[in-house]
C-alpha cells in the first residue's frame, strides 16, 4: 500500500483550507495545524492540531502531538506545506510594536524552518517535499509590510540554502511557491488597512473590484500538480 501524508499549516481558512481539501481529495492522509479549525470533514483528514505556530518554545510539544498521529514506517511520501502566515500589523517599522515584529517573524520564518528541520530528521529515507508558501513580497518592498517582506524573502533564501544542504539526499526536495493574489481573509485585511500605513492599497481594492483575485481552490490544485513537474530543488515557482 502506498501511503502519502501531507502536513499543512494554516489549514483552517484561506489557501490552507483549500490545500487540505485538495490533498484529501487526491488520496493523501492530511494533518492540518492552525489555531482554529474548520468544519471540513473527510476520512483522509486524520488530525487537526490546534496550535499557535508563533509559540516556538512549545515546538517539542507540537512534534509529540504530530507524531502521535503518524506511523513513519507505513508512509512512502510526505509533503510539508508551510502555508500559515500573517502580514502582521500593516504599519511602518517606526510605528510597529516590538511584540508584533517578533510574533510575525516567528510565525512566517522560524516556524517553517523548525517544521522543515523536524520533518527532515524524522523522514530520512522517505520521499519528502517541502513547499514554503512565499509571496511577490519576497522580491520587492511594500510600504508598511517590512516584517512580511523580510520573512518571505528570508524564507525564500533559506529554501535555497536547505536545498543545497540536502543536495546529496535524493529523497528530499524543497521549493518556494509564489501563488499570486488570492481571495482570502489576508486580502480583506489589506483592503481594510489605512492608506497612510499602506500606500498601495488602491491597487488591491481595484483588483477585488475587477474580480481579479485568484480562487483559493484553483491555487491549491495548481500547487498539488507541482509534484508531477520536474523542478530543481530550492527554486521559487511562480504559479
Ligand atoms: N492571500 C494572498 O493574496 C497571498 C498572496 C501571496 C502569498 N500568500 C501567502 O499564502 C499563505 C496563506 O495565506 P492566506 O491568504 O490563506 O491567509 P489567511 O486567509 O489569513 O489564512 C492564514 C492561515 O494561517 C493560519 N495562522 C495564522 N496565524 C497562525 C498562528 N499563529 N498559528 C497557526 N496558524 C496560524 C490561520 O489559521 P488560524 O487563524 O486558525 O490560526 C489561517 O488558516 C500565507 O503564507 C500568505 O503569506 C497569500
Amino acid at each position: 500500500m502506498h501511503v502519502k501524508l501531507a502536513i499543512i499549516t494554516g489549514g483552517s481558512k484561506g489557501l490552507g483550507f483549500s490545500l487540505v481539501k485538495t490533498y484529501c481529495n487526491h488520496g493523501f492522509q492530511v494533518i492540518s495545524i492552525s489555531r482554529s479549525s474548520s468544519t471540513f470533514k473527510h476520512p483522509n483528514l486524520i488530525a487537526t492540531i490546534a496550535f499557535d505556530l508563533s509559540r516556538i518554545d512549545f515546538f517539542k510539544e507540537l512534534e509529540k502531538q504530530l507524531f502521535n498521529h503518524i506511523s513513519i514506517k507505513v508512509i512512502n511520501e510526505v509533503i510539508l506545506i508551510n502555508n500559515a502566515g500573517t502580514l502582521g500589523n500593516i504599519k511602518t517599522n517606526e510605528n510597529n510594536s516590538i511584540k508584533n515584529i517578533d510574533t510575525t517573524i516567528k510565525l512566517n520564518l522560524t516556524a517553517p524552518l523548525a517544521l522543515t528541520s523536524i520533518i527532515t530528521n524524522r523522514f530520512k529515507n522517505t520521499k519528502t517535499i517541502v513547499y514554503n508558501i512565499s509571496s511577490g513580497a519576497a522580491l520587492k518592498p511594500y510600504f508598511g509590510w517590512a516584517n512580511y517582506c523580510a520573512t518571505k524573502a528570508g524564507l525564500a533564501l533559506a529554501t535555497k540554502t536547505i536545498a543545497i544542504e540536502q543536495e546529496k539526499n535524493s529523497t528530499f526536495e524543497i521549493f518556494s511557491i509564489i501563488p499570486g493574489i488570492i481571495d482570502t481573509e489576508m486580502q480583506t485585511k489589506i483592503r481594510k488597512s489605512n492608506k497612510s500605513d499602506f500606500k498601495q492599497i488602491e491597487r488591491f481594492i481595484q483588483l477585488k473590484k475587477e474580480n481579479l483575485l485568484l480562487a483559493p481552490d484553483a491555487v491549491a490544485e495548481k500547487i498539488y500538480t507541482i509534484r508531477y513537474e520536474k523542478y530543481k530543488s530550492g527554486i521559487s515557482i511562480t504559479l
